[in-house]
């Protein structure tokens, strides 16, 4: 490199004026104006208009005739002012320019599959092919170095508050976390394996018992599950862990710290105490342990009025301990069309509802399909209950299990936000939800299942309190969620090892199991573990909210499909019979 280069290309301005400059990067456009090139010329720090006139330097404007998209180049020039009117006001450098005396080409590009550009029709299958152009977006480098400039700010603050940055290993025993483990073959051991952590859990934990008293760590997590945009095999978490905290502790900081990320990214100050919800609640007014806060459309529970009607949908699981449940839709579900109904009981149907029931209120009237299986009175009395007037509808569901009415219009509900533009314009509302239960029963295999992990402390007076109806205990687990995502769970963990065993217990892990899985944890349960708990925030998708994106693809550097692969790399791939053989592996189709 004969130019070495002395600004980027996002700084220089009419103060710059005069100035003899060096600037390198990419060649984003070139345009040939009656001789005179144009080029923007493209580094991390942004754009600038470098021109090459063939009166200032004939051979250097010869070289630059033959300058094509993304090639690398160096030039050396001095900066003008643009003549009024052909100023960009929108752009950092839009009133200067370079006029280009030398030039260095140091290296060429092939015609690109797409154009380096923000607004692209390309499909995501070719962009993650050349995952590595796609970055040169510069939406994309907006979007990494904000993923950047947030992990400072939870660095330094956590520092601050004097956690230390500890790391935990990769190749670890299974941590039940409710998803698939990814698995390693071991070499030296035929037929054992590793497994990736799904979380650093157990080890944060066993730096509490080790004294550290205050933990965290931006780490990669794996786990093998079905993916959405929201979720990959392989993600950040922002994992904490403390000592001698209660639940309230926990929500400080993370409060501290969230309104520190808002302070310094967005340059806003946000309103705490966070909002609080329990799971109950969150469950029964918006169907979903993650509510958005932002608009209302809540959910009603219309089961007792409707046990006596005789429309057999709403009244059968009314008698048979399901639910019936409605939302009123307002005056923009009273816009809807018959199609529009129908298109929401597909959904609904898609959700796991046997079906959809709708009703308009019309001068008056009930206009619905199932207007005819009411008396004047019933509907009154719905409607009452229901705050439904004029120009509105509403919507129901019923069935014998609650969870699905719950699931199903807790679904329609975030779905008819999106599509009636509900939340647009609306402030950010964080939430913490609380008071989860601490079991739940997986009715295909019959038997309980941890809610968060089976290391979330109950909150009981004794052992003796978790034999009674196990369904009934309330864990010390928390989640915090952000306009409707869940961006961080935690608890405050089991401290004593009598309460984990009979937790094993009850999730049917017996205590020869119990021994052979955790035996380790078990045991330093034992040598004086302080109280402790902590939380881990989803850093990817901290990062897609605040860059104001849908899906965590667009701030990871290199993401899997749906699918679960590398288009790039094309990974997973077969191994070769030798690495098979050394790994002791053979497949079996
Ligand atoms: P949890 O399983 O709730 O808790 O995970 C914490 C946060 O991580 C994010 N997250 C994901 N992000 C992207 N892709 C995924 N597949 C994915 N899965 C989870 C979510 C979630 O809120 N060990 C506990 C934390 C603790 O108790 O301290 C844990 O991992 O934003």
């Amino acid at each position: 490199m004969k130019l070495k280069r002395t600004h980027s290309c996002g700084e220089l301005t009419l103060s710059d004026r005069e100035k003899e400059v060096i600037l390198s990067g990419w060649v984003h456009t070139r345009r040939d104006h009656g001789g005179v090139i144009f080029i923007d010329l493209r580094d991390r720090y942004g754009m600038t208009q470098v021109v090459f006139n063939p009166n200032v330097n004939s051979a250097v404007h010869r070289q630059a005739e033959g300058l094509r998209s993304e090639y690398v180049i160096s030039i050396k020039g001095r900066v003008e002012a643009r003549p009024q009117g052909m100023r960009n006001s929108k752009m950092k450098t839009g009133d200067i320019d370079i006029l280009v005396t030398e030039f260095e080409l140091l290296n060429e590009s092939k015609v690109l599959p797409f154009v380096i550009e923000d607004q692209t029709d390309v499909s995501e299958p070719v962009r993650l092919k050349y995952r590595y152009l796609d970055l040169r977006r510069p939406a994309f480098q907006k979007n990494f170095i904000l993923r950047h400039e947030m992990a400072q700010v939870i660095r330094h603050y956590l520092s601050k508050q004097k956690f230390l940055e500890l790391e935990t290993p990769f190749l670890i025993k299974s941590t039940p976390e409710g998803a698939r483990d990814f698995v390693v073959p071991s070499r030296i051991y035929p037929g054992c394996f590793y497994a990736l952590p799904q979380s650093p859990q157990l080890f944060k934990q066993l730096f509490m018992v080790s004294g550290f008293e205050r933990y965290f760590q931006i780490v990669r997590c794996f786990r093998d599950e079905d993916l959405r945009a929201d979720r990959q095999p392989e993600f950040t978490q922002v994992d904490i862990e403390m000592s001698f905290v209660d639940q309230e502790d926990v929500m400080a900081l993370v409060e501290g710290l969230v309104c520190e990320i808002f302070q310094k990214i967005n340059h806003v100050d946000i309103h705490r105490p966070f909002r609080r919800c329990t799971y109950q609640e969150a469950v029964s007014r918006y169907g979903v342990d993650r509510p958005d806060l932002r608009f209302g459309l809540e959910l009603t529970d219309v089961t007792s009025i409707v046990k006596n009607v005789s429309f057999k949908v709403f009244s059968a699981p009314a008698e048979r301990n399901g639910k019936v449940k409605a939302i009123n839709l307002g005056v923009l579900g009273g816009k809807l069309s018959r199609k529009d109904f129908d298109d929401l009981e597909k959904l609904a149907k898609e959700w796991g509802a046997k079906g959809l029931a709708w009703v308009k209120y019309e001068q008056g009237q009930w206009k619905s399909p199932i207007a005819k299986y009411f008396s004047s009175k019933e509907m009154e009395t719905l409607s009452q209950k229901l705050n439904l007037t004029e120009a509105e509808a509403c919507i129901f569901v019923s069935d014998e299990n609650p969870d699905v009415v719950n699931q199903v219009l807790g679904n329609l509900r975030i779905h008819l936000g999106k599509k009636f533009k509900l939340s647009e314009g609306k402030p950010d509302q964080l939430c913490w939800v609380t008071d989860f239960p601490m079991f739940e029963l997986d009715s295909e295999e019959n038997r309980y299942v941890a809610k968060h992990h089976p290391f979330t402390a109950p909150a009981i007076g004794s052992v003796s309190d978790l034999d009674q109806d196990p369904l009934q205990v309330i864990s010390k687990g928390y989640d915090l969620v952000w306009n409707g995502t869940e961006i961080a769970g935690g608890s405050i963990r089991i401290h004593e090892a009598p309460i984990q065993s009979k937790v094993f217990e009850i999730l049917k892990i017996g205590s020869e199991e119990a021994q052979e899985k955790f035996g380790f944890l078990l045991e330093a349960l034992q040598f004086g573990t302080p109280p402790h708990g902590g939380i881990a925030f989803g850093f990817d998708r901290l990062c897609a909210l605040f860059c104001g994106v849908e899906s965590i693809r667009e701030v990871i550097a290199f993401p899997k499909t749906q699918k679960v692969q590398c288009l790039m790399t094309h990974s997973p791939a077969p191994l070769e019979d030798r690495q098979l053989k050394e790994l002791h592996l053979k497949y079996v189709d």
